[in-house]
């Protein structure tokens, strides 16, 4: 089969690789449909993520046909068409039992923080990922489900990352009704977050980004007011100055570990290595917002972070809440905002490409041109 192969940093290509095969009787294989390229692939794009091996196939976003099904599994037939979430769980341990999908404890001998997730490097269990033919489903009784025949299947993609990822960002910044919330990043995650604030009870959306064309998108898109962030010197000012110097109720950081907009954050990280990337995101949210506020920490952050402002954040009794979304857990919600209209997560995608153009679709999105925002890869072009 063809699959996307990463070579190195900023090096990938579309290579032939065996179709996967049954390795235990809970595993499906899945011909994948449609796959997409996350903000998260860019980290492992740009050599960020530790134990990226070279050969390992990216892809925790994909939906597609079961091909063939192992002996014990039992709710998936071959032929059913499936959306797969990102996450890979067992289903049945103690994490699991509580939802937290995310944090599954069977499903990644090499980490006791995150799960397993597809295509995300060693770190997240070594799982070849979508960006492919076909894909290998461990748990396949677990994750995967069958998409409902009224669902249009560039939404199904939509739902197996950004927006439930979005949506959960929305969720743990505890909104109550009339809150000020702010949203850092205009990429996928924060402009469902954006849009999920208002399902919320907000009362008051901004997003910030420095980027016109998703800032735009937020308008349209979230209906948030927008800041472009170089534009001003003081973010935390003004955004100060337009919540009556108190801050806002609830702040997101959508953007990680790769933030701009600190030249001296940066250097330290991405040139001096001194820290795994820069927090200038994490600490605008966290001057920005209010005391007693909450900060939502849906970017994605590696182990080591060393200039994060938290004696601010404890003097201000600020709550901070964080991790991978598990996504299943916002299907059934999701799914029924998208039967009634509520959302269209498709009205973001802005590319589509075949397998073959893989290495250039990493390159628009990872330098952000073409006003690219999401782009979905369809690997047998039908
Ligand atoms: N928690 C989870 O389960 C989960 C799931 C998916 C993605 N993520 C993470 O969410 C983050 C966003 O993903 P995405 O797909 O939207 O990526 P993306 O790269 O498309 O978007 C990031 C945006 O942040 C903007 N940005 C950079 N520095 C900024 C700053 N200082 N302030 C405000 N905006 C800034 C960029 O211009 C860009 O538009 C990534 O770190 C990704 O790994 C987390
Ligand atoms: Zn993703
Ligand atoms: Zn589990």
């Amino acid at each position: 089969m063809r699959a996307m192969v990463y070579r190195g940093p900023y090096r990938i290509r579309v290579e032939e690789k065996d179709i996967p095969a049954i390795e235990h009787p809970n595993d499906a294989i899945v011909r994948v449909t449609r796959a997409a390229i996350c903000g998260s692939d860019l980290h492992l794009y740009h050599g960020l993520v530790p134990d990226t091996r070279v050969g390992s196939t990216f892809g925790h976003e994909f939906i597609g046909v079961v091909e063939r099904v192992g002996s014990s599994v039992e709710r998936l037939h071959v032929g059913d068409r499936v959306l797969v979430p990102f996450n890979i769980s067992c289903g049945s341990c103690f994490f699991c039992a509580r939802e937290l999908y995310a944090n599954c404890h069977n499903v990644n001998a090499n980490a006791s923080a995150v799960g397993g997730i597809y295509g995300y490097s060693h770190t997240a269990g070594g799982y070849d990922g979508g960006q492919a033919e076909y894909v290998r489903v461990p748990f396949a009784d677990v994750g995967p489900t069958k998409l409902p025949e009224w669902m249009d299947e560039d939404d199904a993609v939509m739902l197996t990352d950004a927006c439930p990822t979005g949506y959960f960002g929305a969720e743990l910044g505890n909104i109550r009704e009339g809150d000020t919330v702010v949203v850092f990043g205009a990429g996928p995650i924060g402009l469902f977050a954006a849009r999920s604030a208002w399902l919320m009870g907000a009362g008051r959306v901004i997003v910030v980004d420095h980027l016109d064309y998703r800032l735009e998108k937020a308008k349209s898109f979230a209906y948030a007011e927008t800041i472009n962030f170089s534009e001003h010197d003081d973010m935390v000012l003004l955004l100060k100055k337009m919540t009556d110097y108190l801050g806002a109720d609830v702040c997101i950081d959508a953007v990680g570990a790769e933030a701009d907009g600190n030249f001296l954050q940066q250097v330290a990280s991405t040139k001096m290595k001194l820290q795994a990337g820069s927090p200038v995101a994490l600490n605008w949210c966290i001057d920005a917002v209010r005391k007693a506020g909450t900060v939502s920490v849906v970017g994605a952050y590696g182990p080591m972070l060393t200039s994060v402002k938290f004696g601010d954040a404890m003097n201000k009794g600020l709550t901070i809440r964080t991790n991978q979304c598990s996504v299943k857990r916002y299907w059934p919600r999701l799914f029924e905002h998208i039967q009634s209209g509520v959302l269209r997560p498709r009205d973001i995608i802005t590319h589509r490409i075949t397998l073959d153009e893989i290495a250039e679709g990493y390159h628009m999105f990872s330098s952000k041109l073409d006003n690219c925002i999401k782009t979905i890869v369809v690997p047998q072009a039908a």
